[in-house]
């Protein structure tokens, strides 16, 4: 990856799912540190420590999962832990600034100095995803969203098995609209 930078292909070069550990092996002997680092980051799963540490580094983190489980997800149907979209909590806060649950799920990811990549083919959700540079929260707001952090990630419980059979539902119920799609 450092060659591909080398040779003018690409301007930066990222990881992803990498921890601390992973870091110490690469940093001492890499000669273009990594710009960015995607891991999962959202409401149960602040992942507080691995976020502090890049940041420290001057590695932006970019946040996979960010609407975390205020989304359904088809692997925790059963077994889905608070905030959902209609969380009292978060209702307060759209409230103040006027927005949605999700616009605060995701501005909180950016007052936390991260990077959040949301996934929607819902063309009115898509809008309210980039409409997030209208508003932002008070350390006060995202410490109570950190506050429903119980260290769960979403996709720790996605197997391969169970990521394939959502997104055959997906493509059956033609949400998918013959785009080439990574399965998530
Ligand atoms: N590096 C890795 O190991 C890794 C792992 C997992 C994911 N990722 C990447 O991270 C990206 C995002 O992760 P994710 O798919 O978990 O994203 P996400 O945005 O947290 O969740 C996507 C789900 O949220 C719904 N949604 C999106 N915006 C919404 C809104 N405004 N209101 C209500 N529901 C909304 C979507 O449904 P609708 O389509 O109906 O809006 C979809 O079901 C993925 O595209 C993937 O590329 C990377």
């Amino acid at each position: 990856m450092e060659d591909v930078k080398k040779l003018g292909l690409t301007k930066s070069i990222g990881v992803s799912n990498f921890k601390k550990e992973h870091f110490d092996l690469i940093l001492p002997y890499c000669t273009t540190q990594p710009a960015v680092n995607q891991i999962e980051v959202n409401p149960t799963f602040t992942n507080t420590e691995l976020v502090q540490y890049c940041q420290n580094q001057g590695i932006i983190v970019m946040a996979y999962g960010p609407l975390g489980y205020t989304v359904p997800r088809p692997w925790a149907r059963n077994n889905r832990p608070p905030p959902s979209l209609d969380d009292p909590v978060l209702v307060k806060i759209a409230k103040k600034y006027g927005v949605t649950t999700s616009q605060v799920a995701l501005r909180y990811l950016m007052d936390r100095g991260t990077v959040p990549i949301p996934r929607s083919t819902n063309k009115n959700h898509i809008q309210l995803n980039i409409d997030l540079f209208n508003f932002s929260l008070t350390d006060e707001d995202v410490e109570r969203i950190s506050n429903f952090n119980i260290n769960r990630p979403v996709y720790a419980a996605a197997t391969p098995a169970v990521i394939a059979e959502d997104y055959k539902m997906r493509m059956l119920h033609g949400n998918q609209r013959n785009r080439k799609l990574y399965p998530l």
